[in-house]
């Protein structure tokens, strides 16, 4: 066996399941795909964590959780995240990170205030929250000597006792992980790493999507590879859109533009500078995201305009808002927009799975020995539209309890030899091809997929990403295994997951609207 455990991502949910292992004495591998520790939706992550405001209880958190889902949350998920996870960001982001979260100038706590939030809970430090959290955890992982930390290492399958070992009568046993093959890009070759536990943490997979605030690594592959082994999917069709995304005419420069920006004041906007927020919701521009992202869509159809724009002039302070969103301040400024005069133009894009690997409280997957956490996993917590700043509260929360399971459940560990990888490693194919079936996956999603959906689209998109699948193959055989293939291949499953969720499921709740044209 190389470690106790395999976790594979480095996010929030990876590193923290990893250090409160390593912790206790556990040897644990990390793995990341990237070249570096910042490939991450955590790095991303500008809003916050919700931790407990002023006049704020776990009943209320729940409260807010299960109206933002319209009733679809698991309870149970959404009772133990509201009262284990705030003394968890106490415990672990506190007192052991040490993340310097924002205070007013009299040293309390500020807040921010975001969508459907009864009141503002929101922790941030400024607008960069994720990043911060990141790079505390990068350092700590980095310097822990049971952590050994595996960058540009990419899971291509896990180990599955009835698919891989040599030995027949495994298959005829309750399938359990033992690992993963592993991709090491930097020497080229494929390797079984082992592990009594092997914890997903892969994240989601916005960039199937045209506009997405995700990272281009998004590519669902801890989702693709789960389902691949057997494990149980759910809720595949409950992707949440944020409503607002920069918009450019390059969908690749879209960024996300934080929930807490409208939280402080900022009016969503059409082309003649009118509000509309009103005319959809009582809570304006603070209603549930699905809500919100629906109206700007909505109003795009009928104005024909290409995107809708989101204003802070006038409604704050230029010096508050530098000193609020630094981050997206400058990064606006970079693409000649100053947000302390001009409005910003916005549409709605890809922001965060709410289903995916199916566990139990304890992070458990159906299948013995894996786990998953964070995004790539569903607790339920989310049900069919997720309440903002709950993402990295739910990390945290299930991957404390993950590593209390698997510090507790030290069982004999067995497996036999296992088969060979068969697939030899190549050179990708070139740019030009990669990157066309991947805008054929993310035109068809964001058409077909999107925002509002019916039952031709996604037929439609079905046999598109069919054939694009066999095409997929093809290359692969062609030209052997690369992180772009792996990617590719991983990106089109992943599609049809959420195509067929979705074509499965015709009743509109929270992120999925089905709006199919009346029968006969
Ligand atoms: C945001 O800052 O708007 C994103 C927060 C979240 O998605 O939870």
């Amino acid at each position: 066996m190389d470690c106790d455990v395999l976790v594979v991502g480095n996010g929030i949910a990876g590193s923290v399941t990893a250090l409160l292992l390593a912790e206790q004495g556990f040897r644990v591998i990390l793995l990341t795909k990237g070249e570096t520790l910042e490939e991450t939706n955590t790095a991303k992550a500008q809003g916050g964590i919700v931790f407990r405001g002023p006049g704020d209880s776990p009943t209320k958190l729940y409260e807010d959780i299960m109206r933002a889902s319209s009733g679809s949350s698991a309870k149970h998920s959404a009772l133990l995240v509201a009262r284990l996870g705030p003394i968890l960001v106490k415990k672990i982001l506190f007192e052991y990170l040490n993340v310097p979260f924002d205070r007013d100038g009299e040293g309390n706590l500020d807040f921010f205030r975001e969508g459907a939030h009864s009141l503002r809970r929101i922790l941030h430090v400024k607008d960069y929250t994720g990043r911060i959290i990141q790079e505390m955890l990068n350092q700590k992982v980095s310097a822990h000597p049971l952590v050994e930390l595996k960058s540009g290492f990419m899971s291509l399958e896990l180990i599955i006792s009835s698919f891989y070992a040599q030995d027949h009568a495994w298959r005829y046993k309750p399938r359990e992980c033992w690992g993963a093959y592993v991709f090491d890009r930097k020497k080229r070759e494929i390797i079984p790493i082992f592990a009594r536990n092997t914890v997903l943490a892969t994240g989601g997979l916005n960039a199937i999507y045209e506009y997405s605030s995700g990272g281009p690594w998004n590519t669902g592959d801890g989702l693709a590879m789960a389902a691949r082994a057997g494990a149980h999917l759910v809720n595949m069709e409950y992707v949440q859109f944020h409503p607002t995304l920069f918009y450019s005419t390059h969908p690749s420069d879209s960024f996300l533009i934080s929930e807490a920006v409208r939280g402080e004041g900022a009016e969503l906007i059409d082309h003649q500078g009118r509000p509309f927020m009103h005319k959809y919701h009582p809570l304006g521009d603070l209603a549930p995201r699905d809500i919100v992202a629906r109206a700007i869509f909505r109003e795009l159809q009928s104005t024909r305009e290409k995107c809708v724009y989101l204003d802070l002039c006038g409604r704050l302070s230029p010096e508050k808002i530098k000193a609020t969103f630094p981050g997206i301040y400058e990064e606006l400024l970079r693409h000649n927009l100053d947000i302390t005069k001009d409005p910003i133009p916005v549409v709605p894009g890809a922001h965060f799975l709410c289903g995916g690997i199916l566990t139990d409280s304890w992070g458990r997957t159906n299948l013995g020995r894996l786990y998953a956490v964070g995004e790539v996993a569903c607790t339920g917590l989310h049900g069919a539209n997720r309440l903002a700043s709950t993402s990295l509260l739910e990390a945290l929360t299930f991957s404390y309890r993950v590593a209390h399971r698997i510090a507790k459940s030290q069982d004999g560990f067995s497996c036999s030899s296992i088969l060979p990888w068969e697939e030899k490693i190549g050179d990708p194919p070139p740019v030009s091809v990669i990157e066309g079936l991947k805008d054929m996956v993310k035109g068809n999603t964001w058409k077909y997929v999107g925002l509002i959906r019916h039952r031709q689209g996604l037929s439609h998109a079905r046999e598109v990403f069919l054939q694009l699948y066999k095409e997929v193959v093809t290359l692969r055989d062609r030209h052997g295994i690369s992180k772009e293939i792996l990617e590719l291949t991983n990106m089109v499953e992943s599609a049809l997951l959420v195509t067929e969720s979705a074509l499965r499921n015709s009743r509109s709740c929270g992120t999925h609207f089905r709006a199919d044209p009346p029968e006969g």
